[in-house]
């Protein structure tokens, strides 16, 4: 990142030090939008690199994750959203960092919300999966919790690269969500998929229960 950063601060503080100098109106437009897009570029870069501080490893429970984003959901689209859920009561809980995997579903679910225009249906769906296999890691006991909405789903053509930093099919897109998201669920030796057709889209997080054998 300072390989991105440092530059961006040399840019900033020179184009700074000519708006100082400059007399002109018109000229010091073009400094400050110099000063105003290297500001944007620092932002991106820091939501790039992601969480710098180290994964906290407590007993998470993925229901109460669900619950949260069910509720900053509801808030941001009061009208027209439901949110289902379709719960395995007896899932054992899992060892991560919470407030990091409820940003990683809330990215997800938030798109689901943003592509039906706040107007849909998504269901919360949480399930074990046995003798699964994460990388080269053979698990017994995986857990899966999917996120599922009926908007209108993901293009074909674009499905392949939504994980991909900076890919986006919307205009205010950053591209970030996705690839945030992705990398925090990776840490934490999971996995993420996404299915999509007209109607229906499901994104699948994988989340080992326990250590798995090589
Ligand atoms: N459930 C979904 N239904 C339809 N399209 C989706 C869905 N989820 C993701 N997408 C598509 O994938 C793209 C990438 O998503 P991602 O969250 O990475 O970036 P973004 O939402 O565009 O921007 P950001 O999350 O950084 O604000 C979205 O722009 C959207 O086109
Ligand atoms: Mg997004």
């Amino acid at each position: 990142a300072h390989e991105i950063k440092n530059p961006l601060g040399g840019l900033r503080g020179a184009a700074q030090l000519l708006q100082q100098e400059l007399e002109s109106k018109e000229l010091k437009e073009y400094t400050r939008i110099i000063i105003h897009e290297a500001d944007r570029l620092r932002t991106l870069v820091d939501r790039m690199m992601g969480p710098t501080q180290p994964l906290n490893q407590e007993p998470v429970n993925i229901h109460e994750v669900f619950q949260r984003v069910r509720k900053l959901l509801l808030a941001e689209s009061p009208v027209g959203l439901t949110i289902l859920p379709d719960y395995d009561p007896s899932l054992p809980d899992f060892v991560g960092d919470k407030e990091q995997i409820i940003q990683a579903v809330l990215n997800i679910a938030r798109n689901a919300v943003q592509a039906m225009d706040g107007k849909g249906r998504i269901i919360l769906r949480s399930r074990i999966t046995r003798q699964f296999t994460i990388g080269h890691k053979r698990y017994r006991l995986v857990l899966k919790a999917e996120i599922e909405d009926n908007g209108p789903g993901i293009a074909p053509e674009m499905l392949d690269a939504i994980f991909y930093p900076l890919v986006t099919g919307r205009p205010e897109g950053t591209g970030l969500g996705l690839a945030i998201a992705q990398d925090v669920i990776n840490k934490h030796g999971g996995l993420v998929e996404a299915k999509s057709q007209p109607g229906q889209t499901v994104f699948t997080i994988y989340l080992p229960l326990e250590n798995g054998d090589d």
